[in-house]
Formats: C-alpha cells, structure tokens, sequence
C-alpha cells in the first residue's frame, strides 16, 4: 500500500468534535461518567469562538438584582428569541444556569466580585436585570481557561490540529469519523460509540465577522451529509458593535460590556440616536435592533467617518474603564491608537453567531442519527431567531453537560457499529484529489462566496439580493469540484482552505434557501420586502434534510408553551 494511503486507527467510547466551551464541557460530563474519550480539534486548544463572548455569561443568581429569578430568564430569552426557540431548551437554559455558574466557579473560574463578595453581574441588551456574571471583558476566555485545565487533568485525549472530514455512520447510526491531523500529515480513523458536534458557528462565510479562522461551518456540514437535520439555517446574528478601523482588524469584537457598563451610541451629527430607535431600552435594546439602528444611520449618510458610528464610554473615566474593559482599552490603543478613556471608538456590526444549526433533542442532545448528539453554536433551536449577549456561554456549559452525559450513557449501553472499510478509502481518495495540484485555486473562490455572501445576505435581505447570492452559489458548486493546491498533506494551509470550501458552500446555500424561503421579518432576519413578523403562517422552523444528493427543505410548527410556563409568562 503506498505510503499516502495508510491510516492509523483509534477507538473511544465519546468522540468530540471541537474544543471551544461546549466540547470541553461535555468531555468533562462524559469523562465523569466514565467514558473513554477522544476530542479532535481543528485548532490548537484555547483557540475557540468562545473567547468572543467577552462581556458576560448570563444566569439569574440575583447577586445584584435580588428580584431576578430563572422566570424572568426564561421570559426574556424566549420572547427575544421571537418566539421560534424551543421552549424546553429555554427552560432547562435558564433554570440550570446558577448551578453551572458555581460550578465553573468550583472549578477554578475567577469572576470579578460585588463589594460583600458575590459573583459581580453587569447589564446586557434587552436582559430585564443586571445578569451577566463576568471576568471583565474576558469572560469567554477565563471560562475556557478554566475547562480546559479540568480536561487536562482528566482522562480525554486531545487530537488537536486535526481536522475531521467525514463522519461515518451505517443506516442512520454513528460508527466513527475520519480525519486528517494537519501537524503531521497523517490520516486517522476514530471509531466510536457516540459522537459530539461542537464545531460552533459559520461566521467564516463572511467577509466581515467577530470568528476566528475556524467558524467555517464544518459540523453543520458533517452532520448534514451524515443524514442529521439542519434547523433555522437563516438566522444570522450580527453584534452591533465591531471594530472598524484600521482595515486589518474590521469585524474585530467590541464587547457589549462596553454598553452595558454605561457605553452611548452617537452618529455624525453628534445625536445619541438610539433615543430615536429605541426609547425605553436604547443602548441596551436587543442585539437585533441595535445593530439594524446602526445599520440605518450608516446608509443614511449619518455614520463616522469610517463608516461606522461613534461608542462613547470616556464618561466613565480611566480608572474604571480600564478595571472593567481592559482587553477594550488595549485593543484600541495597540490596533488604532485610540485611548477609549479620553476617545470615541468607531463601531460597525459584525458577523457575531448564527442561532441555526443541528436540530437536537432538548432534554439529550440528541439528533435524528442514532449516536450522534450537537452542542452549543453547532446546534440549534435555544436561542431561535434572536440570541440574547451572555446567553452563549450559558448554553455552553448547560447544554455541554447534558450531552456529554446522554452520549456517555448512550456509549455505555451500545456496542461499536461495523462499516464497511470502502467509506475510509473513498474519504482518502477524495482529501487526496485536492493536493493535485492543476486544480483551480479555491481562496478565489472563498473570496468570490464571502463577497456575495455579505453583500447579498446582510443585515437587511430582500429576494433580489438573496438570488443573487443563490446564483452565486450555484455558479461556485460546479467550480469546487475542480479545486486543487500544491503542497503535501502536512501543514498544508491551501488543503484546509479546499475542505472547508466544501463546507462553506453548502452552509452558504442552507442559510440563503432558508432565507428566501421565509416570507417575513423575524429577530436577525430583516426583509425589507416583507416588513411584518407573520406568526399565523411563519412560526415554523425552517429544517433541512440531505436525501440522496439532494437538499429537501421543509417546515415544523414551533410547540406551543405548556400551561406551567404560559402562566409564568403572565406572572413576570
Ligand atoms: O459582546 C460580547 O461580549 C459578546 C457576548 C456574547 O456573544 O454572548
């Protein structure tokens, strides 16, 4: 056998794909259960999405506002959610957040404290109370910090720089994934009971985004082709407020912490314009209406002079915002030379998340393939179609426990599937048809989708623009079969770019079908052809299933609020 063709073959109870905050999470649970597992991650460990929620994991622990409660949790993340969540998933989010908080925090979190030493909690968009327990602005990054030094004491093996391609399954059940570790070259097969996606978002398909190189949609593919249901595909967060200046770091985060400790909008005219848009909450208004309100400043001619807008936060003085946003402060002064205690920032939405994903079942996270569970970003259904700040890392840690104990117990009573060795060897003719190298170049192909893609499917959509995009689409899917770089299969930069091209491709066609499909405006999804939020036709989920080659799309009725939870409806 040639050299090229060799794999090397691990076994394990739990696969994981992804290393952010719910992977790690759920390696805890699985682990803790006692469960052989194996975590493959695409990049070196501590580089997730998850360092993007900087502002504040929300969870209702009343240290600052004693009326807070998980009632008013749960009421405020469905109803932002515009009524397209699953009403079971915003129950067990917001009735287990405290207790995972404390948890993080047994395990070694450091949250900024009140004067009696509580866990400190600040204000975020359209939260009723101050919620948002935080390490400054860096709170995604202390909650990974913190998870990955308990799996690094636990029994988890990490494959990490490993990228996997394929997951493999035989009628409708999970058997193992294939995968290519990009640091020496060498193919490896995982076999495995159960399997985790927790790959996070798709951001990548996008010129302008808060995500890191990895946000490439790469879970929701896999699943996909794997036969799992794909859910809400359309709904897009942009955060309002990302970096705009200079060029290299357009898209770059700007917490919403800097809102939420005092931050004010203003345009050109020097008009503190979310008076205009959103009198009661203003600043502090959803991320949805923020980010269209800036939006529409800029395109009437009233943004700054980089085209964004202005975020003041100088009134709050040095001292203070120097404790609370340090990672704001030396961002702007190292990437724009703008001290923030003295200077405005400029500011333009970004690509932040996308509330669509895996379709999963609330109470396991499990998905229509037998062993194969979704968690966090990659899944869908929590946060409907408006995720609410500080939200995310909540799910991580609630929803990361959950399943990795369902896939624990699922490996525990199930026996490894047998496939067929055919599934591997085509996996590795295909990675290794990329690396011929007269094949067309696919970074201009990824630049010709992200163009499109946020030209064409942004904050504010109509049919025009998305058939555009679609057209676009379809015009690259013949192209990518003829794609191609130089190099070996060892830390080769331009055959990632071509598996994740594959990847971006049929995200890009999910999120844009979707979007032209829903006749209406709901949360982040804004069609200026069709203005109105129309609850008696478009409370479904838009869901997508792979059915031999071909992408069918059809609709479920969101489940209507049990009577236990209308009634808490009226009660807050
Ligand atoms: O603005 C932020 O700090 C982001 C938080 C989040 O996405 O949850």
């Amino acid at each position: 056998m040639p050299a090229k063709t060799e794999y090397v073959t691990l076994k394990t109870d739990v696969l994981i794909i992804g290393a952010g905050g719910a992977g790690l999470r759920a390696a805890i649970a699985a682990t803790e259960a006692g469960s052989s597992v194996i975590i493959a991650s695409k990049s070196l460990l501590g580089k997730a999405h998850t360092v993007m929620a900087e502002g504040g994991i929300a969870a209702a622990l009343g240290n600052v506002d004693p009326q807070d409660n998980w009632k008013v949790h749960f009421t405020d993340t469905y109803v932002e959610g515009v009524y397209l969540s699953n009403w079971r998933m915003v129950e067990l989010l917001a009735k287990e957040a405290p207790d995972r908080v404390y948890e993080l925090e047994r395990f070694g979190a450091l949250f900024d404290r009140t004067p009696d030493g509580k866990i400190m909690q600040r204000p975020f968009g359209a939260h009723t109370y101050r919620r948002l327990c935080y390490t400054g602005d860096k709170t995604g990054l202390e909650l990974i910090r913190t998870l990955q030094d308990k799996v690094a004491h636990s029994p988890a093996r990490i494959l990490d720089e490993f990228v996997v391609t394929k997951i493999i399954s035989v009628n409708g059940k999970v058997a193992g994934a294939f995968g290519i570790s990009m640091r020496d070259g060498t193919f490896k097969l995982i076999e495995c009971k159960s399997l985790i996606i927790a790959t996070g978002g798709l951001g990548r398909l996008f010129k302008v985004t808060s995500n890191s190189w990895e946000g490439t949609g790469d879970g929701l593919a896999l699943a996909y082709r794997a036969g799992a249901v794909l859910n809400d595909m359309e709904m897009i967060q942009f955060h309002p407020t990302g970096m705009i200046w200079p060029p290299a770091v357009r898209g770059l985060l700007v917490t919403e912490g800097v809102r939420g400790e005092g931050g004010l909008l203003y345009n050109k005219d020097n008009e503190r314009f979310m008076l205009r848009y959103s009198p009661k909450k203003k600043e502090l208004d959803a991320r949805d209406v923020v980010a269209r309100a800036i939006y529409q400043e800029i395109i009437e001619g009233r943004g700054s002079e980089h085209g964004g807008v202005y975020l003041d936060i100088t009134h709050r003085g040095a001292k203070y915002i120097k404790e609370k946003l340090p990672s704001m402060y030396m961002q702007y002064k190292e990437f724009s030379d703008i001290d923030i205690t003295k200077e405005r920032m400029e500011v333009a939405p970004t690509v932040h998340y996308h509330m669509g994903g895996i379709r999963v079942e609330p109470d396991t996270g499990s998905t229509n393939i037998i062993g194969l569970y979704a968690a966090g970003e990659a899944s869908s259904g929590l946060h409907g179609a408006n995720r609410l700040g500080g939200n995310s890392l909540t799910d991580l840690l609630v929803f990361g426990k959950i399943v990795g104990a369902s896939a624990a117990s699922f490996a525990k009573n199930s026996n490894q599937i047998k496939f067929d060795e055919s599934a591997v060897r085509e996996e590795i003719d295909r990675i290794l048809s990329f690396t011929d190298n007269s094949g067309t170049n696919p970074y201009q192909l990824i630049d010709t989708l992200r163009e499109s893609m946020s030209k064409n499917v942004g904050i504010l959509r109509n049919e025009k623009d998305l058939t555009k995009a679609l057209d676009t689409i379809k015009s690259l899917i013949p192209k990518i079969k003829g794609i191609g770089v130089k190099g070996g299969l060892r830390f080769n930069p331009g055959l990632l770019a071509c598996l994740e091209l594959n990847n971006l491709i049929l995200s890009a066609e999910l999120v844009v079908r979707g979007a032209l499909e829903r006749k209406e405006s709901r949360g982040a999804h804004a069609r200026t052809d069709f203005p109105m939020r129309k609850d008696d036709v478009w409370r479904k989920n838009i869901i997508f299933t792979y059915n031999d080659g071909k992408n069918d799309m059809s609709f479920v009725e969101v489940p209507e609020l049990p009577d236990h939870l209308k009634e808490l409806g009226k009660e807050v």
